[in-house]
């Protein structure tokens, strides 16, 4: 929305929210202190907030306001009844529908901006259209009964870390609907900064459709490379050197060929058991397996890296200190949904080890949530303490120096440029030896580690 208020200044852009606490926030004048991390995001709040870009709690006025309205809620995994663990849970679109249903003044295009299952707009549909019906029976012959809606479907594939740069030079932006005026009030706006070739339009379904198969595919070649990552280790193979290989050929490209701990963040793996759901729900076991084997895969991937952590450290961790390097689920976001680093971590705290954690952008308390470990209270000059360290607890490090202090191990978990210039003869200087380095990510200088003295095991690659 902000990039939206950026590129067209003669569109009016209020975001609402029911949380006071998070519009306030987005409200903040200290810019360095938005509640979304998330480079040059900054820049576009500072040029476009009081002037076409507002943040709100008065969600009903916004609604009446508005001649557009983009439902951007989450849509989390279901956690108990029909689906629990697969479908989608869609009580906060429901809900949006529903306040829209009741405030929407004239004419309102409402766009689905969350990602959702198939046939979602129908449900949308369904509540605008009663809501439709009972207010015109209520106002018969008053001429504020003209409340009309569409409903539109509308994609996000920005990617976390790079959304300034994926939504002001998009590959294509999606716009499903049954309505073609609609659609072109819409494509309208995106045509002030996007070329004409890159708006796609398609029916309501497919536009949905395709947002759950764009992010299927892309899972789906993680899963693939780290299945041959793991092959690589085992026959002296090199994962590096596969992708290039492979990626080379234009029918297989070069992005996303990247090996690692497995993929995080909040999509990925939702959208994928969303599509399992689904294809069971309409009796396609088959596909329901193909697509479901990439979540497996991903999870597999996860404890194959802390159980080789295990080994290597001749099979016990206990009481071990372990450095863990990076906790967010990618470089260039302060995100930890569904991060790798989160199975691997509690994996390792159930081994007993102690771990060490330094993010340079992820909180502390955000660490001890996602570990279950929230015993953590704030010590003199601001450091935490930790109710448990030792023997299965774990502290945060402010920098990867005091991570890796007296450590058995350093495990690089996120891509984090810094990652790459460690002065590995200073930190194996700190460490209890034999020392190791874990390095996920195949990010760390090879050679820097090997003349440090420290054992290098690489993900897809082995020991060296
Ligand atoms: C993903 C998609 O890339 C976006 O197109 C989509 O809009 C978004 O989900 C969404 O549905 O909201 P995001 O989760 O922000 O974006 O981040 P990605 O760059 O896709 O990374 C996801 C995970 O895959 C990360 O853990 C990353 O480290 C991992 N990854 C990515 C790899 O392990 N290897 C790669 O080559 C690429």
């Amino acid at each position: 929305m902000a990039v939206i208020a950026d590129r067209c200044p003669y569109v009016q852009v209020t975001v609402v929210d029911l949380n006071a606490e998070r519009i306030a926030a987005w409200n903040e004048s200290d810019l360095s202190r938005l509640p979304v991390y998330e480079p040059g995001l900054d820049a576009v709040v500072a040029r476009t907030r009081g002037q076409n870009l507002h943040f709100s709690t008065e969600v009903d006025a916004a609604i009446a306001e508005a001649d557009m309205v983009f439902i951007s809620v989450n849509t989390p995994t279901k956690t108990r009844g029909v689906g629990a663990g697969q479908a989608s849970d869609l009580r906060w679109v429901e809900a949006c529908a529903r306040q829209v249903a009741q405030s929407a003044q004239g004419h309102t295009i409402v766009v689905e901006k969350s990602t959702l299952p198939v046939r979602t707009a129908e449900a949308i549909q369904a509540i605008l259209a009663a809501s439709q019906q009972q207010f015109a029976k209520k106002s018969t012959g008053n001429n504020d009964s003209q409340r009309t809606f569409a409903v539109l479907s509308n994609p996000e594939f920005l990617a976390e870390g790079t959304a300034i740069a994926d939504l002001e030079d998009p590959d294509r932006v999606l716009i499903g609907g049954l309505d073609p005026q609609a659609i072109e009030a819409l494509a309208e706006i995106y045509s002030s900064w996007v070329s004409p070739e890159r708006i796609l339009r398609t029916n309501l379904w497919s536009s949905e459709l395709s947002k759950l198969t764009a992010n299927a595919f892309l899972a789906q070649r993680i899963s693939s490379i780290n299945a041959i990552a793991a092959l690589c280790e085992a026959t002296e193979a090199d994962v590096r050197e596969v992708a290039r290989a492979i990626g080379a050929d234009t029918r297989i490209g070069s992005k996303f060929l990247k090996a690692g701990p497995g993929f995080g963040g909040s999509c990925f793996q939702k959208d994928i058991l969303n599509l399992v759901y689904l294809c069971r729900h309409f009796g396609l076991d088959e596909v329901a397996n193909y697509w479901e084997s990439v979540v497996t895969l991903n999870t597999w991937q996860q404890h194959r890296i802390s159980r080789n952590v295990v080994q290597r450290l001749f099979g016990t961790v206990s009481g071990k200190r372990i450095a863990v390097l990076g906790f967010a689920f990618k470089a260039n976001t302060n995100d930890t949904r569904e991060s790798p680093a989160i199975r691997i971590c509690r994996d390792l705290l159930e081994e007993g080890a102690q771990l060490a954690i330094h993010d340079p952008k992820v909180d502390a308390l955000r660490i001890a949530s996602d570990l279950g470990q929230s015993d953590l209270s704030t010590g003199p000059n601001g450091t935490y303490l930790n109710a448990k360290v030792g023997e299965g607890g774990w502290l945060p490090s402010s920098s990867v120096h005091d991570a890796c202090m007296g450590a058995d191990a350093a495990v690089l978990l996120t891509d984090w440029d810094q990652f790459q210039e460690l002065n590995w003869a200073e930190l194996a200087h700190g460490m209890r030896h034999p020392a190791w380095v874990f390095d996920t990510r195949g990010v760390v200088d090879a050679a820097a580690v090997q003349a440090a003295g420290l054992q290098l095991w690489q993900l897809g690659r082995g020991m060296y």
